[in-house]
């Protein structure tokens, strides 16, 4: 079996628990980064108990230089390589982060610093790696929110869209050098992250009425999407922005 090294940031929750329990399962190994130490070790000895040696956890913040930086050292100390990077880690700011007039600059910098600047960091860390091998696939997670606007979440919309533009500057400046860069769009996924909104009955059906299929996503289905953009299956699939959304968007 081709067992890669894949890299996961935000792994200890929701999406990203998800794509790296899936890229186990595959065989893979998992270099698992997100903010909460504790987290990673709970995963380690829940979901992941069975593929012990298969995961490498690293805590820390993606929008913080020497962070990635000792993510990516790490993995390459312990593996040699680095052949997938799923950036996933992401917010979508506090209660106060709304419309622009009343989100403060603080929070609209904290949520582009974790969104945009984790992204551009984490892929930044990777690409002279990939270069050298001249092979690398990058998958950032992004949303619908790249495409439509959230009312009342101009900050989390914002970053989103800028992460697929990012998506596709890597992918046209570096699929000469054999590296793929795409980016996965999600709708409505019931993850701890949108867990408030849909426990309430009510919100739950103002959101479904405007999903054609009448679900929520999993985090399994993110998991199952992003399993095959980074695998060789999608091989000619670069610069994509794959939105999967049960219809949402396409409405
Ligand atoms: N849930 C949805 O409906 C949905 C829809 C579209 C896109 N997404 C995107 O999917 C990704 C994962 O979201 P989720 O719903 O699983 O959220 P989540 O809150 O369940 O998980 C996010 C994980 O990222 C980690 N994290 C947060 N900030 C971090 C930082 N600065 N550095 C390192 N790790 C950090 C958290 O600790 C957590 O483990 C995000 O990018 C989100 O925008 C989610």
């Amino acid at each position: 079996m081709n067992q890669r090294v894949v890299i996961v940031t935000g792994a200890a929750s929701g999406n990203g628990l998800a794509i790296a329990s899936r890229q186990l399962a595959a065989g893979d190994f998992v270099v698992a980064f997100d903010l909460s130490a504790q987290c990673l070790a709970e995963c380690e000895a829940g979901n992941w108990a069975a593929h012990r040696g298969a995961v490498l956890a690293v805590a820390g913040d993606v929008s913080n230089e020497a962070d990635i930086q000792r993510l990516v050292d790490q993995a390459l100390s312990v593996h040699g390589r680095i052949d997938v990077l799923i950036n996933n880690a992401g917010i979508t700011g506090s209660q106060a982060a709304t419309d622009v007039h009343t989100t403060s600059v603080e929070e609209f910098d904290r949520v582009m610093a974790i969104n945009v600047r984790g992204v551009f960091l984490g892929c930044r860390a990777v690409l002279p790696h990939m270069l050298g091998r001249r092979a690398g696939v990058i998958l950032n997670i992004a949303s619908v929110a790249s495409f439509v606007a959230f009312p009342k979440r101009a900050a989390y919309t914002t970053s989103k869209g800028a992460v697929v533009q990012l998506t596709r500057s890597i992918a046209v400046d570096y699929a000469r050098s054999g590296i793929r860069c795409n980016a996965l769009c999600p709708g409505m996924i019931e993850t701890p992250m949108t867990q408030w909104r849909l426990d309430q009955p009510d919100l739950r059906a103002q959101v479904l009425s405007r999903i054609p299929q009448n679900e929520i996503g999993t985090p399994g289905d993110v998991a199952a999407a992003a399993e095959f953009l980074v695998s060789d299956n999608a091989r000619y699939v670069n610069g994509a922005a794959l939105v999967m959304d049960g219809g949402l968007t396409a409405a």
